[in-house]
C-alpha cells in the first residue's frame, strides 16, 4: 500500500501514525551509536596554507567529514538565519502547505524524505525539509555589502574550501572549481526535525550519501542528530559552537578518483527538542562532465569511474528513488 507522500510530523502521535514507523531491520539502533569517536575540527584561521590544505585533505581522505571554526561568517548572521528558519517551521502547517509538491523539478518546495519498504510502501521520515536554490557564488558575493568585509565570506567560503581541497590533492588552486563548471548549482535546504515520541522507531533522514560535490551545513547548537559512519560504526557529529560541518559529496569522490570520500550519514531524532540543520549544496550544472581528474590518474591509480554528465548522474539518482541509493557505484569502472 502506498502511504501519503507528505505528512507534518509536528504534533503527530507516532502511535497513531504508522506512516512513520520503519520495519525493525531499518530502524536506528541508538544503543549502538559510538560516541567516543568524532570527526576532526579544522581552524580556518591558519595562515600556513600548506598546513591548512593538508589538514583538510587528510580529513577528506579519512572521514569525508570535518567541522570548521573561524570560517569568517559572522556568528550573528548564522544565529539569525537559524532563528528565522525555525520560525518558518513553527508557522501553522497551512503556510508551508503552499510549497508542497511531488514534482522534483520544482525549485522551491517542502517535502518529507521517505524510504520505500517492501509490502509497506513509503515510510516517511520524521522531519520536514524546505529547499530552494541559492545564487551562484560569484553573482551572489557581488551583491553583498563590502562592509563589514567578512560579509562576503559567506559566498566565498565554498570557493575557499574548494581551493584548499585542490591544493591538498596537489592540483592547481582553481582545479576543482573549474572541473565543477562555470555555473554550479548552489541550493540550500532546511531540515526540521520536531521532537519525536519514539526515536527508536523512525529516523530523521535515512542513511545516504550526498550526490552534489560539496556540502557545508549549519546545525543548531545543543541538539545532536547527525551521524556518520567511521570504521563501520555510527558516530554522532556533535554541534561545535560557531562551526559549520563540511562534507565531501559524490562528485568530489569521483573527481579525486576515490581519494576524498563521500561518506554514508543519517539523521536520527530525539524525544526532547526540535532540531534544525541547514545544508548548502554545491553541485555541478547538468551539462558539466564529471570524471576522475587526469593528473590523479597513473599506472598505480587507474581511473575508478567513467566520465558522465551530471544530468546522467541525476537520472540514475531518480531511477533509484526510495531505496538506499548507490548512484556512484553505477559509474564505477572495474579493472
Ligand atoms: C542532508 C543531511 C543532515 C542533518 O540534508 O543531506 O545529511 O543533520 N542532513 O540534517
Ligand atoms: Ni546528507
Amino acid at each position: 500500500m502506498e502511504t501519503t507522500p507528505f505528512q507534518f510530523a509536528n504534533n503527530t502521535p507516532l502511535s497513531l501514525s504508522p506512516n512513520f514507523i520503519l520495519p525493525e531491520e531499518n530502524r536506528p539502533i541508538l544503543s549502538e551509536v559510538f560516541s567516543s569517536a568524532s570527526i576532526p575540527t579544522v581552524d580556518l584561521n591558519n595562515h600556513d596554507i600548506d598546513d591548512l590544505a593538508s589538514k583538510i585533505s587528510q580529513a577528506c581522505e579519512k572521514y569525508g567529514f570535518f567541522q570548521i571554526i573561524n570560517h569568517g561568517v559572522p556568528k550573528e548572521l548564522c544565529q539569525r538565519v537559524l532563528a528565522v528558519v525555525t520560525e518558518f517551521f513553527q508557522l501553522p502547517p497551512e503556510e508551508r502547505a503552499q510549497f508542497l509538491t511531488t514534482d522534483h523539478s520544482k525549485l522551491v518546495k517542502v517535502f518529507n524524505y521517505y524510504q520505500k519498504v517492501e509490502g509497506q510502501g513509503k515510510v516517511l521520515m520524521w522531519g520536514e525539509t524546505f529547499t530552494h536554490p541559492w545564487h551562484p557564488t560569484e553573482d551572489f558575493t557581488h551583491f553583498l555589502p563590502k562592509n563589514p568585509p567578512q560579509y562576503r565570506e559567506i559566498g566565498a567560503l565554498m570557493d575557499r574550501l574548494l581551493s584548499l581541497m585542490s591544493q591538498g590533492l596537489g592540483l592547481e588552486k582553481d582545479c576543482l572549481k573549474r572541473k565543477l563548471g562555470e555555473r554550479p548549482a548552489i541550493y540550500t535546504q532546511a531540515n526540521y526535525y520536531p521532537p519525536c515520541p519514539d526515536p527508536e522507531l523512525t529516523m530523521g533522514l535515512p542513511a545516504h550519501n550526498d550526490i552534489s560535490a560539496l556540502v557545508v551545513l549549519l546545525q543548531m547548537e545543543g541538539v545532536s542528530g547527525l551521524q556518520v559512519v567511521i570504521d563501520g560504526k555510527w558516530v554522532p557529529v556533535e554541534p561545535v559552537p560557531d562551526a559549520f560541518v563540511v562534507n565531501i559529496a559524490d562528485q568530489m569522490q569521483v573527481l579525486s578518483n576515490g581519494r576524498y570520500k563521500s561518506v554514508l550519514h543519517r539523521a536520527v531524532t530525539n524525544n526532547r527538542l526540535a532540531r534544525l540543520s541547514l545544508p548548502m549544496f554545491y553541485a555541478p550544472n547538468n551539462d558539466a562532465v564529471i570524471g576522475p581528474i587526469e593528473d590523479l590518474i597513473d599506472e598505480v591509480h587507474p581511473p575508478m569511474y567513467q566520465n558522465y554528465s551530471y544530468k546522467e548522474y541525476m537520472d540514475e539518482f531518480y531511477r533509484q528513488e526510495g531505496a538506499r541509493r548507490r548512484v556512484k557505484e553505477a559509474f564505477e569502472l572495474r579493472h
